[in-house]
């Protein structure tokens, strides 16, 4: 499977099996993690047996069976575009090796096993593992809801399967609250309002473009 195909399959998945991941397909994951951090100066952290971090009373955006997760510790909101950019890498490699993933921000940060320095938290986390099944395709706005082209700019041979791959992105609620907008030197600027969750998303987004426009040289 490669990046495209990653992104175009992936779903958020909510229930898992009882089967562990692999050994193999652990270690593998383990050292995106780490390299990963190491790229990125990111706290992430790989908790290989954590069900209770998904242990909360809530009406929606549950999570079930799950026992490994990956959590980015941050101080507040300071490195959400990076996590969202980072992260989404990690899941779209955890896609490409067979497991399911969802990104998590409702979830017990007191039962989250991650190691927080002081004044930092788990600021969200991916769950992932064997899902009951691969999710399924969502609601979605479309192209014309959230892309401006300034006037007289030609659209780049990328431009379509980059915007396609942003409004593929996971983002929190499935609000998909980011603007697209080519600019005359040929660039797609993604904004957002700059609230909540919104930031994570931002990042993501950036990623899933990156991914369209590499698959395109
Ligand atoms: C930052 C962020 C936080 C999220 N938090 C949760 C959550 O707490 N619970 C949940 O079930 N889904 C959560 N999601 C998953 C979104 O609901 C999901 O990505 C969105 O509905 C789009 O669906 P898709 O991932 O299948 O494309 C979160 C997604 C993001 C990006």
């Amino acid at each position: 499977m490669n990046d495209m195909e990653a992104l175009r399959t992936r779903h958020s998945v909510r229930e898992y099996l009882d089967k562990p991941i692999e050994p193999e397909i652990l270690r593998q994951l383990q050292a995106i993690v780490e390299g990963v951090a190491k790229e990125s100066g990111l706290d992430i952290q790989l908790l290989q047996d954590n069900p209770e971090a998904f242990d909360l009373v809530a009406r929606f955006g549950l999570i079930r069976g799950c026992r490994t997760l990956i959590a980015f510790v941050a101080h507040k909101k300071d490195q959400d575009e990076a996590i969202g950019y980072w992260g989404q890498h990690i899941v779209l490699e955890a896609q490409k090796m067979g497991l399911n993933t969802c990104w998590v921000a409702l979830f017990s940060r007191k039962k989250c096993h991650a190691v927080c320095p002081p004044g930092n938290e788990a600021r969200v986390v991916v769950a992932v593992g064997y899902g009951a099944t691969q999710g399924k395709p969502r609601k979605t706005k479309q192209a014309s809801d959230i892309v401006t082209i300034e006037p007289g700019v030609d659209k780049p041979a990328w431009f379509d399967a980059a915007v396609e791959a942003a409004l593929l992105a996971p983002t929190a609620m499935n609000r998909q609250d980011f603007h697209l907008e080519l600019s005359p030197t040929g660039d797609l600027h993604v904004d957002v309002p700059g609230t909540g969750l919104t930031n994570i998303d931002k990042g993501i987004v950036r990623r899933n473009i990156e991914v369209a426009k590499d698959a395109h040289q």
